[in-house]
């Protein structure tokens, strides 16, 4: 079988296994639901967040059982290096949407193989589609392929901000606010990411960790769009980072104006 057939068949797997967390996800929709505060009270956990990455992660190692799993509840391991197989996993991105909203939350996956980016998984949990792919597949949003987004400038779109960095105007994103169409503030990274994959909006800025931003980097690479620190560095996929992922020219845009 080809590497390009063996991707397949691991991007059917993990298409099932978002869409079996699903369904439980959605059975359990309205039951009540065991909320915890992590570091302040809009900083949650729940029941939810820790059952879906103990599935994930146990699909993963019976799939894949030499692997390193980052997952942000703890259920992984304490990953330290990109070395070999390292899968990243949200199992609930967008938490406080999810016990507020019941709305705007996703799930992510993604595999890293010596740190190269090779599937990536974001599943948009109440409109039943997951965005997926990687380099040597393309990026499918459920069965439709997705073509890189128009290249529009700061200026001509809607870019996506973290509220509590916009309300202290770091990197100037104040003056950003002025110069692009307009912000939007969603709440769920995964979400956001998905909103610049599919050009509904030119950017989105964010303080985010690994698992946040895994997935969509490397679906965001695939459709020609840019996925770096704020500062235009690259991104360190081990620890938090100030991330941008934009158009081109939106990114030279940004990056103009916070040097
Ligand atoms: C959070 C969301 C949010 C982002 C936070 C993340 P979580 O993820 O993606 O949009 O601003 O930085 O922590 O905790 O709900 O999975
Ligand atoms: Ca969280
Ligand atoms: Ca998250
Ligand atoms: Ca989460």
């Amino acid at each position: 079988m080809s590497e390009r057939e063996k991707l397949k068949q691991t991007d059917q797997l993990i298409r099932g296994w978002l869409s079996d967390v699903r369904q439980t996800v959605i059975a359990d929709l309205h039951d009540p639901l065991s909320v915890s505060e992590k570091t302040s009270r809009k900083d949650l956990v729940t029941n939810i967040d820790k059952a879906n990455e103990k599935r994930l992660v146990a699909a993963i190692r019976a799939f894949d059982p030499q692997a390193k799993i980052l997952g942000e509840e703890g259920s992984g391991d304490h990953v330290t290096d990109m070395k070999g197989h390292v899968w990243i996993i949200d199992p609930l991105d967008g938490t406080l949407n999810f016990v507020k909203q019941r709305d705007n939350f996703a799930m992510m996956i993604s595999l890293y193989i010596d740190g190269v980016g090779v599937l990536g998984y974001i599943m948009d949990v109440m409109r039943n589609i997951i965005y997926g792919g990687g380099p040597k597949l393309g990026v499918f949003a459920n069965e439709r392929r997705l073509e890189s987004p128009p290249n529009i400038s700061l200026r001509d779109g809607l870019l996506g901000v973290s509220g509590p960095m916009l309300v202290h105007d770091k990197y100037h994103l104040q003056a950003i606010d002025a110069a692009s169409s307009g912000v939007r503030i969603i709440g769920s990274a995964g979400i956001e990411f998905i909103q610049v994959l599919t050009g509904k909006q030119n950017g989105y800025i964010s303080h985010l960790m690994p698992w946040d931003f895994a997935a969509g980097k490397i679906l965001a690479e695939q459709l020609e769009l840019c996925v770096t620190k704020v500062d235009g560095t690259p991104v360190d996929m081990l620890s938090s980072n100030d991330v941008l992922v934009s158009t081109k020219d939106t990114h030279k845009d940004i990056v103009n104006m916070i040097r």
